[in-house]
């Protein structure tokens, strides 16, 4: 383990944000994690997974910890549940692969997501009808500060649309080290009513699908509208979809007969923000070097070279411009740093 000086942390964010890092490190062991937190030379710390749910917007005068603590073990298995515990540093689509090659159910609609299974918990990852908590069994993390390793339940990690508690007063304060999984061996819980999903797999003629082939399908249909970030730099949705009460949106269809909504509860509706953006005439638009992408308007891209500022001034025009012509506050999904 080595602390690195002045490393430019373009290779370590999918936006492709080219800032600096006072002091790096890259951890490979609970041990190495545990040493580096007690290093009071670096009392500014900022860990990373793959970068892919970030915004640099300056250089870190501090220590970037990258989490490469590898590993994944089956902890226990009945007929029909296995128990799956992976370390935090494991590479989340790598993860979702190893568990359909061993038919364990549950994660496959989440397939092709970047970053790491230890952050998956932060926003509480979803895609496609599936989110992260419903096969979360527990995560374990080391608090900052103390340096004990803790344990939380799915009730205390407060799960919520790209929520948990590790955004809300467990925010910077600790570092999960691994997640556990409860999947099912058999009589598989298949969501293909999301989406494409269920025309996806009708047009290649297959009418009883394998997890297998549910994540095909779903990295078929991420891959015809979501940049990859090897190509073109983003972050995945910017803004998270807003949820409003009914009666706002009652009111907002008759001026815009086509808003598509999803129901949330008796009061509330979810609005797409990709929507809202296109309609006030931002999808594909670009600012030189960074703009909007042409397929999917709720992605913001930087096409090589912008600054984190750019990005953050982009996402502020679309702000203030859904508020004016819809009323809607739109808020950032990605951590801006
Ligand atoms: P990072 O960006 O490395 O970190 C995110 C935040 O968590 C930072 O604030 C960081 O300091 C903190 N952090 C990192 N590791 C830890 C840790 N071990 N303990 C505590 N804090 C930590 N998300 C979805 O939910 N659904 C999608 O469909 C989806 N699609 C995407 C598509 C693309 C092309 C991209 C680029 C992103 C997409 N995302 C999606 C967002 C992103 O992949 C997820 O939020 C992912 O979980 C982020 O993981 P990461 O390891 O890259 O996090
Ligand atoms: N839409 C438009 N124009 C666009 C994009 C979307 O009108 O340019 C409207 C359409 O009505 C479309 C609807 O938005 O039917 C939904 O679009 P899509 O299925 O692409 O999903 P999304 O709401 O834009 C969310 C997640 C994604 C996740 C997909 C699939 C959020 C903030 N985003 O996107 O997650 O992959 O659903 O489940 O909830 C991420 O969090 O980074 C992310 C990519």
């Amino acid at each position: 383990m080595h602390i690195h000086q002045n490393i430019s942390l373009k290779p370590y964010n999918t936006f492709g944000i080219d800032v600096k890092a006072k002091h790096f490190v890259s951890v490979e062991s609970l041990n190495d994690l545990k040493s580096v937190l007690s290093l009071t030379e670096h009392p500014k710390k900022l860990i990373l997974g793959g970068g892919s749910n970030i915004l640099l917007t300056k250089d870190f005068d501090g220590l970037v910890i990258i989490n490469k603590i590898k590993g994944i073990e089956v902890i226990s298995e009945d007929e029909n549940f296995v128990f799956v515990k992976s370390n935090a540093g494991e590479n989340w689509h790598d993860f979702v692969l190893w568990c359909i090659h061993n038919n364990f159910g549950g994660i496959e609609n989440l397939s092709l997501i970047p970053g790491n299974v230890g952050t998956a918990p932060i926003q509480n990852i979803g895609a496609y009808g599936v989110e992260l908590k419903d096969v979360f069994e527990s995560c374990e993390a080391i608090s900052i500060d103390s340096k004990k390793l803790h344990k939380f339940t799915k009730s205390d990690c407060q799960f919520g649309y790209r929520n948990s508690i590790f955004k809300q007063h467990a925010k910077g304060k600790f570092i999960i080290t691994n997640v556990t999984f409860k999947l099912t061996k058999s009589n598989h819980k298949l969501n293909i009513n999301y989406g494409t999903i269920a025309s996806e797999l009708e047009n290649r003629g297959i009418n009883e699908p394998s997890i297998a082939d549910i994540s095909d399908a779903v990295i078929r249909i991420r891959n015809s509208k979501l940049p990859d970030p090897k190509e073109i730099g983003n972050s995945g949705s910017f803004f998270k979809n807003p949820v409003i009460p009914k009666k706002q949106f009652n009111a907002l269809s008759k001026n815009f007969k086509d808003i598509p909504s999803y129901p949330v509860s008796e009061e509330n509706v979810k609005v797409p923000a990709g929507w809202l953006i296109e309609k006030s005439g931002f999808k594909g638009k670009t600012f030189g070097n960074y703009g909007v992408h042409k397929k999917q308007a709720l992605v913001l891209v930087n096409y090589g070279g912008a600054c984190g500022s750019d990005i953050v001034n982009l996402s502020k025009l679309i702000q203030k411009t859904i508020k004016r012509l819809f009323g809607i506050t739109i808020e950032a999904e990605v951590n801006i740093i």
